[in-house]
């Protein structure tokens, strides 16, 4: 927890903390398995079922549907049940449903696998990070919510990796069913802990409390931080705000940038990169089968993983605002440059490979799409999910960051969705200059609206919003 008394000692890396490090990259790589996984899937999964395309699309997106279901009770799951049992509850679904994805007998049991394991992810995707930004101190809260992030690429990459060594036979069953095996683990790590102090506080439980934040801290010593916590709890008028609160004017700042943030972040492309890099590879020339497989798991899949390393390594010392700008700045111009190359390069088309060989306009793209990705990579990915797991106060911050998971799985979505068919319309130029605007759009709302969270406390940054210098202070710390 973000303690409001950090300064009088130095927090050491406990058991405790360590394995909720772990329970963190377990949720993470669960996440990023699933988004990565699907694209490497659908050839057999088509051959197999004799499925139409639009049945091929709702296997792919339904998982999104129902991560937003998933994120969206999981603000309550995680308020009442608890954030530790409501992490046990989304691994135990998750892995229901990735047994009945990989013994489907048909289509239709597929898709249900697909929304059961969507549900688990969505679930996980909020009260995961919740809970560590909660056991977390002030000091390595950045890094832990980063760490999340870290495990999400990493889940990518091995989800390419599988899709890669499985894609000569007509293995999507173990590529769909291997999933069960950090959602097992996470079950494991997560059973022998405790919830978060700042919970147990909220429902009441000072006692329980008292001993998660023992445990937490390796120490006795810790009336004072658990009168803290306490003292924000009690100032609260309810300690179970319904969604009328959320949703209050006071609480609007923080809510719009939550869900600004979280739209921003796919609505910059991210995620058409991610599913659809085979085929913008197709088309700017990487002929064969492998050599796409190989540009996607090396250029976006790894250089996705290196370049988190140095968010986790930097986001609690350089701040959240820098790396931002440094980001989209990156993003966008990159985006300007594959947009450009496709003015020459033929249109990103599933299935279809118009180039003889690689050009220079190929490699160009390659290029621009690695320069894209590690700069998404140390900002606006794990960046925007350490802020929206800081910026709410404790009565509201379960559904709020909640509502703020569920609009980012919309927007993902929305942009997986409709990616291809925006390409016809506009074409693969068109759409990558408006993934560009959108990544000017976010530095502009950052600059104008993000204050600055790095060193302070969830205790500063909640009565940040109702103290007009203090937000001013931190709006110009860049
Ligand atoms: C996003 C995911 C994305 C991933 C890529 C995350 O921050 O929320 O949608 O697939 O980054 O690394």
């Amino acid at each position: 927890m973000a303690l409001a008394a950090p300064a009088r000692r130095r927090q050491p890396m406990t058991r405790t903390l360590l394995a909720v490090g772990l329970v963190i990259m377990l949720a993470g790589v669960l996440f990023g398995y699933d988004q990565g996984v699907i694209s490497g899937a659908l050839d057999g999964i088509k051959k197999d079922f004799h499925v139409s395309t639009f049945l091929l699309e709702v296997i792919t997106s339904w998982v999104t549907l129902g991560a937003m279901v998933g994120a969206l009770v999981a603000g309550s799951l995680a308020d009442h049940l608890g954030r530790r049992v409501t992490i046990l509850l989304a691994s135990v679904l998750f892995t229901i449903g990735a047994v009945v994805e990989a013994l489907a007998p048909g289509s239709w049991i597929l898709v249900l696998g697909r929304l059961v394991v969507g549900f688990g992810v969505g679930v996980a995707s909020v009260a995961a990070p919740l809970y560590a930004a909660e056991m977390a101190p002030t000091r390595l809260r950045g890094r832990f919510v980063s760490l999340y992030q870290l495990a999400i690429t990493m889940g990518i990459f091995v989800a390419y990796l599988v899709d890669y060594v499985l894609s000569h036979s007509s293995g999507w069953r173990l590529m769909l069913g291997v999933s069960a095996v950090p959602a097992v683990l996470l079950v494991l790590a997560v059973w022998p802990l405790t919830d978060s102090p700042r919970w147990y506080v909220q429902v009441g439980r000072r006692a329980d409390a008292e001993q998660a934040l023992r445990k937490v801290m390796a120490t006795d010593d810790v009336v004072e931080d658990l009168d803290a916590i306490q003292g924000t709890v009690d100032n609260e008028a309810l300690s179970h705000a319904g969604w009328r609160t959320v949703f209050a004017p006071q609480w609007r700042r923080p809510l719009v940038i939550g869900v600004a943030l979280a739209v921003l972040q796919q609505l910059t492309g991210i995620n058409a990169i991610i599913y659809y890099a085979n085929q913008i590879f197709a088309a700017a020339g990487f002929t064969s089968p492998d050599a796409q497989s190989l540009a996607t798991l090396w250029a976006v899949g790894a250089v996705n993983v290196v370049a988190t390393f140095v968010a986790v390594a930097w986001v609690d010392r350089f701040g959240r605002k820098p790396l931002l700008f440094i980001g989209t700045t990156g993003m966008g111009l990159s985006l300007v440059v594959v947009g450009a190359m496709f003015l020459r390069l033929s249109a990103v088309d599933p299935g279809t490979t118009t180039h003889a060989s690689t050009t220079g306009e190929g490699l160009v793209t390659l290029v621009a799409l690695v320069v894209f990705i590690a700069c998404f990579a140390f900002s606006l990915g794990p960046i925007v999910w350490t802020i929206i797991n800081e910026i709410f106060p404790s009565h509201v911050r379960g559904k709020a960051v909640a509502v703020a998971t569920a609009a980012n799985w919309f927007a993902a979505w929305l942009v997986a969705q409709f990616f291809l068919s925006l390409v016809s319309l506009i074409s693969s130029t068109g759409v990558f200059w408006l993934f560009a605007f959108f990544c000017l759009v976010t530095f502009v709302f950052v600059r104008r609206f993000v204050p600055e969270t790095k060193g302070k406390s969830l205790e500063t940054i909640q009565s940040m919003w109702g103290d007009p210098e203090a937000l001013a202070s931190a709006m110009d710390e860049e």
